[in-house]
Formats: C-alpha cells, structure tokens, sequence
C-alpha cells in the first residue's frame, strides 16, 4: 500500500467519521487524531482507528482538518479550529465551503453515499465530490480523495445542491416508502420479509438495465382500475393516498398522457 505524506484530523464521532476514518485508514492516509465533544465517543472511535482522541476544542495539526459533524454544527465546530495555512473541509453534500468562515483553504469532500451503523463500509469504489476554494485545498483534498475512491469527482456548490437533490429522490424517498409498506403489511398481520426479495431485485434491475426498462406497476402500465381500488384501499391513510395518487400521476403524465386527472389529488 502507498504510505501517505498528506494527514488527517478527523473532527467528529458520528457515522461519516466512522466509516470515513476507516476507509482512511484501510487506504494507509496517516488519522493524527480522531476529536469530538464527547469523551467516550473520542475514546471509542479512536482506539478502532489505533489513533489518539481529542476532545474539543483541542486539535492536533495536520494537513487536513476533516469536519464530520451534523451540518447545522459545522459552522460553529469550524470556528473552534485553528487559523493559518491548514486546510479545512466538510463531509455535507448540501452545504458551501464558505460555511467554514473566512479561512484561507477551505473545501468539501462528500462521498454519495448512505452511512449508517454497522461494518465499515467499502468507499473505494463511491464517487467522491470535491469542491475546493483554492489550489492548496484542492490539492490536499484530491489526494486524500483519490487515495480512498478511484471515483473522484470535482463539483461546485450549484452543481452538488442538484446532486444531493438527487440522491434524496432517489435514495432516501424510496426507503421511506418501503418502510410505509412494511407497517401497512405488518398492521394485516403479514411479514414486511415478503417484498424484501423484490426491493431487492429491483435496486438490481435499475443498475442493469436503466430506470426506463425498470420501472413495472399499474402506472406504468396504464392500469387505471387497480390504481383506483389501491387509492380506496388508503382511504384511511390519507398522507399515503397523496403519495400514491401524486406518484401514479407522475408515472401516467409520462408514459401515458392521455390517461392523466383520475386521481383526485
Ligand atoms: N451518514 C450519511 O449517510 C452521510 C452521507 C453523506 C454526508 N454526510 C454528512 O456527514 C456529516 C456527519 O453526518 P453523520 O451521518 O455522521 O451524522 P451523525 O452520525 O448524526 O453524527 C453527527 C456528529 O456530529 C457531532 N456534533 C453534533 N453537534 C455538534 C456540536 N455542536 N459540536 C461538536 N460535535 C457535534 C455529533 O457529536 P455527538 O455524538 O457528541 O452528538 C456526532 O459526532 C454531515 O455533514 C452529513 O451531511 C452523511
């Protein structure tokens, strides 16, 4: 593996700082501390990184300072850490590099993907977005980006607002609509595990062969009497009933236009 000149402080205790300093370290970028507010936290993420813990607002130096807390304390954390010529970044795709206050090098560095609790995920194949406000942010971020990913990407913040849009359409909407499933098949006594196989499948054929050639289901089949007994079967879920119709809508308006206004949004 490559030893690594460029080096990493790593600011915060949560899930991005955990699968982020793993694939740091499992990419051989030297982690010259793991900092946070939480001492038991600092303490428990550090020992799995072999690296020391800092509780804030001390922080080591290093080449990079790695701010991997919730976006509305990023601007507050920023604020905590030292001036000069270090560089230093955040993990929200949602958010500026102008959020880390006025600092020569500042950047962001924003892996697309969902981490939640569990084994360290595997980035190394996750496109990274960097967006830097200069040359020596840019450099420091794309080395350490392109030590952990062969997928770097560089974005402007316009440009990363569009795509973080994106993945909440596309990652986050269909989770919740999967779980609303689920509690409407457990309140029938029926096991959630039953559509598992087909969500499953699904997320499969979408890589495969694209979203046109996905997509299945009444709507796109122009089915309008099985929507229409779906949506009685919500009348006591009126949230949900918006959904579908809105949903069913969208899916008509493309696929077939003239069958459009049967659901009474
Ligand atoms: N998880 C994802 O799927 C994902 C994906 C892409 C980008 N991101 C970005 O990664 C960043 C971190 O998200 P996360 O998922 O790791 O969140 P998280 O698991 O909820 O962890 C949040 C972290 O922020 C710390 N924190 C909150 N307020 C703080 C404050 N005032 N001072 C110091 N530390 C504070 C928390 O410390 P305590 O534990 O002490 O409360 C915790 O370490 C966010 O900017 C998010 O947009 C996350």
């Amino acid at each position: 593996m490559k030893r690594h000149s460029t080096s990493v402080t790593l600011i915060g205790t949560g899930r991005m700082a955990f699968h982020l300093g793993h694939a740091l370290l499992r990419a051989g970028v030297p982690v010259n501390g793991v900092c946070g507010r939480d001492a038991e936290k600092v303490r428990d993420l550090s020992a799995q990184l072999g690296c020391k813990g800092f509780t804030l607002p001390e922080v080591p130096a290093a080449d990079l300072l790695l701010i991997a807390v919730s976006d509305d304390a990023i601007a507050s954390v920023a604020k905590q850490l030292p001036k000069g010529e270090v560089v230093v970044a955040h993990t929200s795709g949602a958010q500026g590099h102008s959020i880390l206050g006025a600092r020569g090098h500042r950047g962001v560095l924003w892996p697309i993907k969902s981490l939640s609790p569990g084994k360290p995920a595997d980035l190394s194949r996750v496109p990274l977005v960097v967006d830097a406000s200069d040359a020596r942010a840019r450099e420091v971020l794309m080395d350490v980006a392109r030590s952990v990913s062969g997928k770097v990407v560089e974005l402007p913040l316009e440009k990363r607002r569009l795509l973080h849009l994106t993945a909440v359409l596309a990652a986050n909407f269909p989770v919740f609509l999967m779980r609303e499933a689920g509690r409407l098949l457990e309140e029938e006594g029926l096991s959630p595990e039953l559509i598992v196989p087909l969500w499953k499948s699904m997320s499969a054929k979408v890589s495969e062969v694209g979203p046109e050639q996905a997509l299945t289901g009444p709507a796109r089949r122009g089915d309008l009497k099985t929507i229409t007994r779906h949506l009685e079967r919500l009348d006591g879920e009126p949230d949900l009933r918006r959904a579908y119709a809105l949903l069913s809508e969208l899916i008509l308006k493309a696929y077939h236009p003239r069958k459009r206004g049967i659901t009474d949004l």
